[in-house]
């Protein structure tokens, strides 16, 4: 296509510029007060980042570190994961759920997911640990005859904003006496029902929640962040250690930890997406709910062509991404494209077909659901600045297509 021909964006995926346009004063207030300060590792506004999380989930410890995937990997490594030892994950998620467990010489052991949920499957978790694994002759966790590793994690992911069945997981967790990390990158805020009434925030049911504050999330930075969140104090005293290179007191190391602290930037501008994130979730819902009440309207839904994310009740889904599984995905997402409709493929190839992980012996039709999905997922708009005309004109391209 020559230059002039590429269409405008009528409709991004994603839209910062709105967010930024609602808080800049507050923003640029914030960024002020680090510069002022020239305090820039560690700073103020990190600890106090930290406990105005903590407060928000609910949860005892929150150490920022510098992504989400270094807030799975010093999780993992908090824990002594390493060679010869086995961690549960599933098959569709995004890369780094699952690198951080081989870089650190441990195996990932894929699940495979729910079609209607994107999520890892618990009852496929279930089976697996009930028929292939073997109690651990000294104790803690499983052993797997086929691969001769230990398996100490059950590793979910809160995928597009949506949180697990954790009670199921926990439950598992405790039976087998496997450790759970949960991967909120994509949740930061969703919460899971515990009784009538009663939830909690994802991230804290299981033994560590790692989140990611990469600008495109529910709380995003103005550039890389993470956090692990904890309720057991030593787990959170080792993350906080690991994130400065092991470092117990100054230039004294109890153990090799990397280099991985929240920047102050981050943290400045995070307190302050903070304060609004329960209404931009809110708006999200709002947002997912008119998608399914104007998909409904068009007779494609229930006849295979689109099937719909389940809703937003109680904030279990506050919609990060709000992904449709649809027919003909790769035409359809070309056609929105000429119509200046961003759309977004979250992924495209399943974690146990990687090139990088053929060594690990899984193939294609080894995970059904993780393929099928991965085949027909497309993520549409979805902001909570959207505007329902906006909505309207997505729903009604995306109608078109079909009816053509
Ligand atoms: C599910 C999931 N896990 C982990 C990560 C890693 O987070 P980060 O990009 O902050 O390293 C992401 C980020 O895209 C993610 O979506």
């Amino acid at each position: 296509m020559k230059r002039a021909e590429i269409p405008t964006i009528k409709v991004p995926l994603l839209d910062l510029k709105a967010q930024y346009g609602r808080i800049q004063t507050e923003v640029r207030h914030a960024l002020d007060e680090v510069l002022d300060s020239q305090a820039f590792i560690l700073g103020p506004s990190v600890q106090q980042f930290e406990e105005q999380v903590a407060s928000y989930l609910q949860c005892n410890g929150a150490i920022g570190v510098a992504s989400g995937s270094d807030a799975l990997l010093l999780s993992l490594m908090a824990l002594g994961i390493g060679a010869g030892d086995g961690v549960l994950v599933p098959a569709f998620t995004f890369f780094s759920t699952v690198s951080c467990v081989t870089r650190l010489g441990a195996t990932p052991l894929f699940v495979d997911i729910d079609p209607e949920s994107y999520l890892m499957d618990t009852k496929a978790v279930e089976v697996l640990l009930k028929g292939r694994f073997k109690p651990h002759p000294e104790g803690q966790g499983l052993f797997d005859p086929e691969t001769h590793c230990r398996i100490k994690i059950i590793l979910p992911v809160h995928l597009f904003g949506q949180c697990c069945s954790m009670s199921s997981l926990v439950s598992l967790g405790h039976k087998y006496h496997l450790t759970i990390v949960e991967d909120v990158a994509q949740a930061f805020g969703a919460r899971f029902q515990i009784g009538p009434g009663i939830s909690r925030a994802a991230g804290t049911a299981g033994d560590l929640g790692c989140f990611s504050f990469f600008p495109t999330k529910t709380l995003g930075g103005i550039g890389d962040g993470g956090l692990v969140a904890t309720d057991q104090s030593p787990l959170a005293d080792k993350v906080r250690m690991l994130r400065v290179h092991g470092q117990g007191s100054k230039y004294h190391h109890q153990a090799v930890g990397i280099n991985s602290r929240l920047d102050v930037i981050q943290a400045a501008v995070l307190k302050v997406k903070l304060r609004h994130l329960d209404q931009w979730h809110d708006e999200r819902i709002q947002r997912a709910d008119l998608y399914h009440s104007l998909f409904l309207t068009t007779g494609l839904v229930g006849n295979q062509i689109i099937t719909l994310p389940p809703g937003g009740n109680g904030k279990s889904h506050v919609f990060n991404c709000y992904v449709v599984r649809v027919q003909r995905r790769d035409e359809l997402r070309h056609y929105l494209g000429e119509h200046g409709i961003q759309t977004q493929v979250y992924y495209p190839l399943p974690l146990h077909l990687q090139p990088c992980f053929d060594y690990l012996g899984y193939h294609k039709g080894d995970f059904p659901n993780a393929e099928l999905v991965a085949s027909q997922v497309l993520a549409i708009p979805m902001y909570p600045e959207l505007t329902s005309e906006l909505q309207e004109l997505v729903v009604e391209r995306i109608a078109d297509f079909y009816r053509k």
